[in-house]
């Protein structure tokens, strides 16, 4: 479709064309009707911008006063609904810009000197992720604070611990949640990393080569709370790297959720019944009476994929991208702000649902004890008493056999039927190794699944969530 330009509809572009955009064309490259959730942001990033022009002369004071009170109030109609968004003014920023001029005129016109869309998108995508940053990360630091208060209750709680999913040694459950702690704690820490160079101002930039005007980057980005500077304009508009560093520790992070949530939905199973869900945090069958189904974890087990789908969408638009800003780049919000969502509604999800979790202790233990989990005890039990541990392994695999088939545990054999298996070593002393309190107690090291060593773990978990609450 072709046509006269309009008027009234003037493009804030349209000086040089001669008819109107195709109607179809105008909605394809649109991005207002999902780049408005910069508006905040764009608003933010339009005042410091508005303050330095007045600063280094280029505005004057009641310019830029009259520019501030519009700005201030086209916040307020958004906050309000009263906007008007329109696909014809394509983005976020020519909507707020046109609405400037619509309300104090001509003076509207002059915000956008020494600026272009292109370093004031990425002005606002900085911005944006850096807020949601800081949610993310309370929001981990809330989790953990559930993990620390769960792994502090049960810390001489026993479970079977797993590899293969068969059961290997007991562990506390304590033990277990700390694990998912320090998961938790190293996403933490690559989201701060990531932070910093999210935390960097590419205004000034302008189109690619910088301005003519006489403007100050240090001011705008001081005024934006921003620590650096994009040091190139040409990499300032049409660097993407910090939303793709976003994306892959979100993608990491997501993987250990998705870790988490198979443990939780294995554990709530009546085959295993290790745990209890509480009821908010499940649904029942449409079908099925009796069902009560882990959707929670499941969701956040699932959500993994779009999140690593986002990582390669992101990934994959920028490879090839010629210097400076392309308009491929207008791909990079809605992954971007799908990936905050959804890492957001897990962490929270999750962070509300541990502390509610029970754990039913006696099922725990009896799992433990059916496994021949102390099994690997028993054969450091014979190294000690002077038995190589090649051997002490043949002779626990042989006495395992025999409680196989005599269909009973390990210390459930008599001191005489042990000794079959190693006349010389064993003694009555042995049972207090094969008992999983006896197990858990003697791993007592620093990492080891000891109840003392939880506990001392938790206070050092404690410690790290203090020190970053200080920062
Ligand atoms: N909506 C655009 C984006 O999201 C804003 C920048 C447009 N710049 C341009 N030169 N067309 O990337």
């Amino acid at each position: 479709m072709t046509g006269k330009k309009k008027a009234g509809e003037q493009k804030l572009w349209g000086g040089r064309f001669t008819e109107s955009t195709d109607a179809f064309v105008e909605e394809f490259t649109a991005s207002v009707m999902f780049d408005q959730r910069l508006y905040r942001q764009d608003i933010q990033g339009s005042v410091a911008h508005c303050r330095m022009l007045a600063k280094v002369g280029v505005l004057t004071e009641n310019e830029r006063d009259q520019i501030l009170e519009g700005l201030e109030q086209i916040g307020r109609e958004i906050a309000a609904g009263e906007f008007v968004w329109s696909i014809s003014r394509e983005d976020v920023h020519m909507n707020i810009e046109a609405r400037l001029t619509d309300i104090i005129g001509t003076v509207g016109k002059k915000l956008h000197t020494g600026r272009s869309r292109n370093d004031q998108v990425a002005t606002d995508i900085r911005l944006y992720l850096r807020a949601e940053i800081d949610r993310i990360l309370s929001e981990i630091d809330r989790l953990q604070q559930g993990l620390l208060s769960l792994a502090e209750r049960e810390a001489a709680t026993i479970m079977p611990g797993f590899t293969h999913l068969q059961t290997a040694q007991p562990v506390t459950f304590g033990h277990h949640m700390l694990a998912w702690f320090e998961m938790l704690s190293r996403d933490y820490e690559r989201l701060v990393d990531c932070r910093k160079r999210v935390n960097c101002s590419p205004l000034g930039a302008a189109a690619l080569a910088g301005t003519t005007f006489p403007i100050d980057r240090e001011y705008s980005a001081e005024l934006l709370g921003f620590e650096g500077i994009c040091g190139n304009s040409l990499d300032a508009v049409s660097d993407r790297d910090f939303a793709i560093e976003f994306t892959a520790a979100s993608s990491l992070l997501m993987t250990h959720l998705s870790r988490f949530s198979e443990e939780l939905v294995l554990w709530a199973s009546a085959q295993f019944d290790l745990i209890d869900l509480p009821d908010r945090f499940c649904t029942g069958s449409s079908i099925m009476p009796q069902k009560k189904n882990p959707d929670v974890p499941e969701l956040v087990r699932g959500k993994v994929g779009r999140v690593n789908g986002h990582l390669i969408s992101l990934l994959t638009l920028m490879k090839g991208q010629p210097l400076a800003y392309n308009k491929d780049n207008q791909e990079d919000k809605e992954p971007l702000f799908d990936t905050v969502d959804t890492v957001f509604n897990c962490l929270r999800a999750y962070a509300d649902m541990m502390p509610a979790v029970k754990v039913n202790e006696a099922v725990m233990r009896e799992a433990a004890l059916r496994g021949f989990s102390t099994a690997t005890d028993l054969a450091d039990y014979l190294v000690k008493k002077g038995l190589p541990f090649r051997d002490a392994h043949e002779v626990v695999g042989n006495a395992v056999g025999f409680a196989l088939r005599k269909g009973c545990d390990l210390s459930e054999l008599s001191l005489d039927e042990l000794k079959i298996f190693s006349p010389e070593h064993i003694s009555q002393d042995v049972f207090a190794v094969l008992t999983l309190e006896g197990s858990v107690q003697a791993r007592d090291h620093l990492g080891g699944t000891a109840p003392n060593q939880v506990l001392a773990a938790v206070k050092r978990g404690q410690k790290l969530l203090q020190a970053r609450g200080e920062k």
